[in-house]
């Protein structure tokens, strides 16, 4: 017995359960369910409005979609794989409530601009979602920054001690990563911005339809200006794959710092049990799973992008089912950014920072190096000769056994009587990092001012 499709008129046999399985994207896309019934209510409005279906028709499919978006809100909805996908499921559903008048909704209207209608909507709300994420992100950064712009901690290149920093400091580094993060989610909203209904299958539709008002009902800022474009247009998706890639780059690098940092190596921070785990052999352990696991989601974010460009990159207008496999990929990656983003910033605030130590590891290492040959810089040395003259002493000491800060002052004024009692003081890391005033460098005063700047930018009103 042929089953009766929606779009079963031309066709002779159905196809095999299998087969019908594979192509069918209900198993995901009801995930639109919501952003389906959106577009289909400000569609049939249009329809009405224009003349195109009788008004009482369209008052009856508007009720009807309305009833099944309260029962896809309780949960009361269910949807079958044989109607492929959210689009026939939900006129399937129309037609079970209102009758033969629901088939009136699809005129003039393809699931190519439909599809395409829904995945703006989708990622439209995540995107404001997940800037209001990111916000709460950098202010956590920015209060954790407030408490530590005293907090004297190494700064590294090679991972190797290099000068020492404020760790309020290294806080706003990423406090400014992402904010560009969260420019570049507001700048994708532009492109998710915008209303393909009504581009149809692929070449817009004979039917006087109005684009701007559909546009409108859905509030998006205009209708895509090409039909062809408008139902094969993917960069909005791409972009936010891009930009979540981006962001989660970010992310695992302060990850991999925060679970360098509860090692047993630095313990210079110690995770809240609240998110961290223990081993189920060794009782000891407490280990930092969650950033862990936030650096290890990045690779599956960027896998995202990486699969989307790849199944994008040889179509050829208009659409193609390949589209159908942008789906998985973005609803994954804004589900795993915006868990990702809240655990983070959980973790920044409850973790207990160990000032002590990060002090401590500046106090036994070669990191005021740069002080040294600053100093004899300053007093008309050439810095090149400063660096060689404080080469051969770091040498030295590395030989003796001890640290710049131990050269007694008769040594040094053999090597140089540029060099005075004052030393001392330059040599300590907190004079260190409270000297470097610079714009944008980790003085304590460059600090305050880069928190205020940002306290600004997020209180933009205040
Ligand atoms: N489920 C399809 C998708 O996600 C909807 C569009 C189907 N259009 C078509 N002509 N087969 O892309």
């Amino acid at each position: 017995m042929m089953e009766k499709k929606l779009w079963g008129g031309r066709f002779e046999a159905s196809l095999e359960a299998w087969v019908e399985e594979f192509g069918a994207s209900i198993r995901f896309d009801q995930k639109l369910a919501k952003f389906d019934i959106q577009g289909s209510i400000a569609h049939v409005t249009m329809l009405g409005q224009t003349g195109i279906i009788e008004q009482a028709e369209a008052d009856t499919i508007k009720a009807g979609l309305e009833e099944l978006l309260a029962e896809y809100e309780t949960g009361q909805l269910e949807f079958d794989v044989t109607n492929e996908d959210i689009h026939m499921n939900m006129e399937s559903l129309l037609t079970e409530k209102i009758g033969p008048v629901a088939g009136k909704l699809h005129t003039a209207r393809s699931r190519n601009d439909q599809v395409a209608t829904d995945m703006h909507l989708y990622l439209k709300d995540k995107l404001h979602e997940v800037i209001e994420k990111l916000a709460n992100l950098r202010q956590v950064l920015v209060h954790l920054a407030e408490e530590h712009v005293e907090t004297v901690m190494p700064g590294y290149t090679h991972l190797q001690h290099a000068q020492p920093i404020s760790f309020g400091h290294h806080l706003m580094a990423y406090y400014q990563m992402f904010t560009r993060d969260s420019e570049r989610f507001t700048f994708n909203i532009q492109h998710a911005d915008m209303s393909p209904l009504g581009a149809a299958a692929l070449a817009g539709t004979t039917f006087p339809i109005d684009r701007q008002l559909t546009s409108d009902l859905m509030g998006f800022a205009k209708p895509y200006s090409n039909s062809l474009d408008a139902v094969s247009d993917r960069d909005f998706i791409l972009e936010f794959l891009s930009n979540s890639s981006i962001l989660m780059m970010h992310a695992s690098r302060l990850c991999e710092e925060i679970i360098n940092w509860c090692s047993h190596e630095y313990q210079f921070v110690t995770l809240s049990d609240t998110f961290s785990t223990g081993s189920s052999i060794m009782p000891q352990k407490k280990n930092p799973d969650m950033a862990e696991l936030i650096r290890g989601k990045s690779g599956r974010v960027v896998g995202n992008l990486v699969g989307l460009l790849t199944v994008m990159k040889a179509l050829p207008l208009a659409y193609n089912k390949d589209l159908q496999e942008d789906k998985e990929g973005m609803f994954d990656t804004a589900e795993t950014i915006t868990v990702a983003i809240d655990i983070l910033a959980g973790m920044l605030e409850s973790m207990t920072v160990h000032k002590d130590r990060m002090a401590v590891s500046t106090e036994k290492d070669f990191s005021n190096a740069t002080e040294l040959a600053d100093y004899l810089a300053s007093k008309g040395m050439p810095f090149r000769q400063a660096h060689e003259v404080v080469g051969k002493l770091v040498l030295e000491c590395t030989k003796a056994g001890h640290y710049l800060q131990d050269i007694p002052l008769e040594r040094y004024q053999e090597v140089t009587d540029l060099i005075e009692e004052d030393i001392y003081q330059a040599l300590q890391s907190r004079t260190a990092v409270e000297r470097r005033t610079s714009l944008g460098g980790t003085g304590f005063e460059s600090v305050q001012h880069q928190i205020q700047q940002a306290t600004a930018e997020l209180n933009p009103d205040k």
